[in-house]
């Protein structure tokens, strides 16, 4: 049996595949025969060549789908997590071929964040290595490598320590089977909020399940592969855009929220033109500090970095990278990344990058490319939760501050809580660039306080992100089409804002405490949330 590697021949059949998707089969065909031609054959040969190629090709393509086949008798660890918690990340195989079957594997830190109930799976630990205990049902039980833990349906446990753990869940897990306790006090301190398995009557009703199957789920699932098809011009029609709106609050309703890593360099070519423009008109001399939140792998910090950095190479940059992911984090402070692997993020992270741009940013060390030492000079990372009231002691006034696409993956309360704490960093007539968050929630804070919103690129920077658009109506994330007939449209599409009366909510600003500026600062505050729901899953 071979055993090849997945990975390098997925990306070698990707590039084909794309290159033939683009071009067509035909194309291909014809741009091998003229290649014939060319090299002076006559046109008798050149056909018989394009065949015997084609026949060639697609035989080498089903030999290497029987020999990818035939490897997945062997499962490696896949390279991104499947769940991530505040204590623990974990993997799941596959997938497998037992399709009743799902295998994870744990590491945890801390512990599970939470106690819970499992309706109807039963849940089996093995503790490959470190130690920790269980608590089932109110007792405690230590464990060590070796040791197998089988924790049946409807008793209430969670688990602590620093182990590696493999789980096999029975049958495998599906949403809405367990319900979250209480926090364990070992990961997460603080007052545990409404489970968000339970919630309101409409919320419970929206993810109804029969027989295992969420009615509002399929319905969903159709629309979102209905609407994919149609022309944008038709979907853009009044009735269908009111449609549109309906499918978007049910899918809000719908899913259970969950944070996510995908990121990209240059993610938002047009928000980044911004920044660069109003650094460019701006009399300021001396030190720029910026923070980027939910800053995942560092895509974004440096990403900013390089457009400040263009546009005015006389400031000195302070930037403060913040994500609640210690992974992530370790990732972006390198600044070390593969060209074939997605590291934590499940994306191309390159893919909206030029080659010259590539050239600039980064040293490029066969399949590695490092993030140049000028764009990395200056920028300062932490671990920390930008929901905690700690985020302003621990950062400092700001005069920019990036938060994107993470508060839309919070429930709205606690996304509206969110941004409050994060506009508090903004100095007097600093700016804020804010996307990737439920518009009402957006529109309501930015009235609330007072922001000005900015109408430079404002629609540039709306349309800037292709991929939160793509995912509007049926995904609780989606971006709503820009609508000029809204009266607030000015105000509700704008992504980026001046702020001038800063800390106006609460006037309780203090100085950043030199030592937590130094050190970095710990999550502590918590909610629901932020509390990563894919964790349950373990
Ligand atoms: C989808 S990524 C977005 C990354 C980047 N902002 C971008 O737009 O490309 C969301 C990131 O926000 C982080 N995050 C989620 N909740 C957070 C919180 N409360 N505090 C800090 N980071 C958080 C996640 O860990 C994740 O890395």
């Amino acid at each position: 049996m071979v055993v090849a590697d997945r990975t390098t021949q997925n990306h070698a059949w990707r590039g084909a595949d794309h290159f033939i998707e683009q071009h067509g089969r035909d194309y291909v065909r014809r741009w091998r025969f003229k290649a014939c031609i060319n090299a002076g054959m006559p046109r008798r040969w050149a056909l018989q060549t394009v065949m015997l190629s084609n026949a060639i090709a697609s035989n080498i393509h089903h030999l290497v789908l029987v020999e990818m086949k035939a490897m997945q008798y062997i499962y490696s660890l896949p390279p991104s997590t499947a769940f991530d918690g505040r204590g623990l990340f974990g993997y799941s195989f596959g997938p497998l071929k037992q399709k009743d079957s799902d295998i994870y594997y744990i590491e945890v830190e801390k512990g599970h964040d939470t106690f819970m109930i499992s309706k109807k799976i039963a849940r089996t630990y093995y503790v490959l290595d470190g130690s920790g205990y269980f608590t089932i049902a109110d007792r405690k039980y230590d464990v060590s490598p070796g040791m197998l833990v089988e924790v049946p349906t409807k008793v209430e446990y969670s688990y602590s320590g620093k182990m590696k753990l493999i789980a096999f869940p029975r049958p495998r897990w599906f949403m809405g089977n367990d319900t979250h306790t209480k926090w364990n006090p070992d990961v997460v301190q603080g007052n545990f909020p409404c489970a968000a398995d339970g919630g309101a009557w409409l919320t419970r009703l929206v993810r109804l399940q029969i027989f295992r199957k969420s009615p509002i789920g399929i319905y969903l699932e159709l629309n979102r592969r209905l609407w994919n098809r149609l022309p944008a011009s038709f979907a853009a029609l009044g009735p269908i855009r009111l449609y549109g709106n309906f499918l978007h609050a049910l899918a809000r309703i719908h899913s259970v929220r969950a944070q996510a890593f995908s990121t990209y360099f240059l993610r938002n070519r047009p928000q980044l033109e911004l920044i660069g423009r109003l650094l460019e008109r701006s009399p300021k001399t001396g030190t720029l500090r910026v923070a980027v939140l939910g800053c995942s792998t560092g895509a974004e910090a440096y990403s900013a970095a390089w457009r400040i950095r263009t546009a005015r190479p006389d400031l000195k940059l302070i930037l403060q990278g913040v994500d609640i992911s210690k992974r992530a984090v370790k990732v972006g402070q390198c600044g070390v990344y593969s060209l074939v692997a997605s590291q934590v993020t499940n994306t191309n992270i390159f893919e909206r990058v030029k080659s010259a741009e590539m050239e600039e940013m980064f040293d490029r060390n066969g399949d590695v490319v490092t993030v140049k030492s000028w764009l990395k000079e200056g920028i300062e990372w932490h671990v920390g939760d930008v929901g905690a009231p700690e985020l302003f002691d621990a950062l400092g006034p700001q005069d920019m501050v990036i938060a994107n696409n993470f508060l839309c993956h919070m429930d709205p309360s606690e996304a509206e809580r969110c941004l409050r704490n994060i506009a508090r960093l903004v100095s007097p007539h600093g700016y804020l660039f804010i996307s990737g968050i439920d518009l009402d929630i957006r529109t309501k804070v930015a009235a609330d306080l007072g922001w000005k919103p900015l109408q430079e690129l404002l629609e540039e920077i709306h349309e800037g992100d292709p991929c939160m658009k793509g995912f509007w109506p049926c995904h609780y994330g989606g971006l709503e089409p820009l609508n000029k007939r809204r009266r607030d449209w000015r105000l509700r599409y704008a992504a980026a804002f001046q702020l001038t009366a800063a800390g106006k909510e609460t006037g309780d600003r203090v100085g950043p405490s030199s030592v937590e500026k130094n050190m970095g600062y710990s999550s502590v505050g918590v909610s629901a949330a932020t509390f990563p729901v894919n964790a349950r899953r373990a």
